[in-house]
């Protein structure tokens, strides 16, 4: 056989199947922004405001936690695939203008947003059946919740991850899973997911193998690199005491990669920068569950705080770039202000 005969063959087994699933499709929607279809016996959910670049609000994870939980019980469901609609992005992270309103207003949204975001990634950390996120596009925030605890996550070449929130006076999250993601192309994605749909009762590993014959070579070696970067980053950060011993490190090294990333630091909320380092380093030796309580934590402190408010405003709403931060030093951070943001909330802590 030729190879174009092959290929032909091929074209027409996805014709085929892409009929069986339209056959199939039966969608129930709860609200239009996000769809939840049975495709086989898969459960699909698309993240659907693709002119919000999908971003997740507590509308949205209030339908997806109690469908995730069903489809875990259900036995005619065998997998769980979550994407993004649209062209551009898989999900652009939380809904910060809804949060920073109701924050301003004393709103409890922030409370439950924050809550309900973290019960759904130990979700979606302790999912049963396979979990699989395709993430093509921008995935930041919120998407990073949706897809990082997942036991698998589809790459490709338009996948932009990142974890802005330092630069708006929000913590990164740091429960970053060791295991790795599957790179591919945009334009396999679509029959990437109908070969999912086709797998027949598929265990872990009968998915994990699916995968893989999609793993593109080439984006491997560039993941292969780009992870070299991040631990060798992570490393130097890890080795330093503190953030200003990064700045010192940093500027001591002079090249003209560490010059970009202390210029990029300087920027940032120095609170932010405290609390993300002190993060870190209790983050790596705790469990999801624990990160999660702690993250709940920080993220009501924020709420209280001044950064986040300001770094919205500066980014989001005039748009000057010029953020007040207050304190506008590190040396301006006390430890005590840092303690207190990590110090338990009582009866209003998460409970996972
Ligand atoms: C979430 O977004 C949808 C669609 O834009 C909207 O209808 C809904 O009211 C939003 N929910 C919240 C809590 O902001
Ligand atoms: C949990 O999920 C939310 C939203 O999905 C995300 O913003 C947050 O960073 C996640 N936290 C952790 C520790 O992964």
């Amino acid at each position: 056989i030729t190879p174009r005969l092959i290929f032909i063959s091929y074209r027409l087994r996805s014709a085929c199947r892409l009929q069986r699933i339209q056959g199939h499709v039966m969608s129930t929607k709860a609200g239009s922004e996000v769809l939840f279809e049975k495709v086989g016996n898969a459960g699909v959910i698309t993240l659907n405001r693709p002119k919000a670049l999908n971003a997740l609000n507590l509308t949205m994870i209030r339908h997806i936690y109690p469908q995730l939980k069903k489809w875990d019980k259900d036995s005619e469901t065998d997998l769980v695939i979550i994407k993004g609609a649209g062209d551009k992005g898989f999900c652009a992270g939380g809904d910060i203008r809804a949060i920073t309103e109701a924050g301003k207003a004393g709103d409890s949204l922030t409370q439950d947003l924050f809550r309900e975001e973290y019960i759904l990634n130990n979700t979606i950390g302790t999912y049963q059946k396979p979990y699989v996120a395709l993430i093509d596009g921008i995935t930041m925030g919120g998407g990073v919740g949706l897809s990082i605890h997942g036991r698998f996550r589809v790459a490709t070449e338009k996948t932009l991850f990142a974890m802005p929130e330092t630069g708006i006076g929000k913590r990164q999250p740091v429960f970053l899973s060791p295991c790795g993601f599957i790179i591919c192309l945009t334009r396999q994605i679509v029959s990437l997911e109908k070969d999912l749909v086709d797998l027949k009762s598929p265990s872990n590993s009968d998915v994990a193998q699916l995968l893989d014959s999609y793993q593109e070579q080439m984006g491997f070696l560039y993941m292969f690199v780009f992870v070299g970067l991040l631990l060798f980053c992570c490393f130097r950060l890890f080795s330093a005491g503190s953030v200003e011993e990064i700045m010192e490190n940093l500027k001591k090294d002079g090249s003209a990669f560490a010059l970009k990333q202390t210029e990029t630091l300087a920027k940032m909320s120095p609170t932010s920068l405290k609390l993300t380092f002190r993060q870190i380093q209790e983050g790596a030796r705790m469990s999801l569950q624990a990160v999660l309580v702690m993250e709940y934590r920080l993220s009501q402190a924020c709420m209280r705080g001044n950064d986040f408010y300001e770094g919205v405003r500066a980014v989001l709403i005039d748009k000057d770039q010029s953020p007040k931060w207050k304190p506008s030093t590190l040396s301006g951070v006390s430890e005590q202000a840092i303690e207190e943001c990590f110090s338990s909330l009582g009866e209003r802590d998460l409970k996972l």
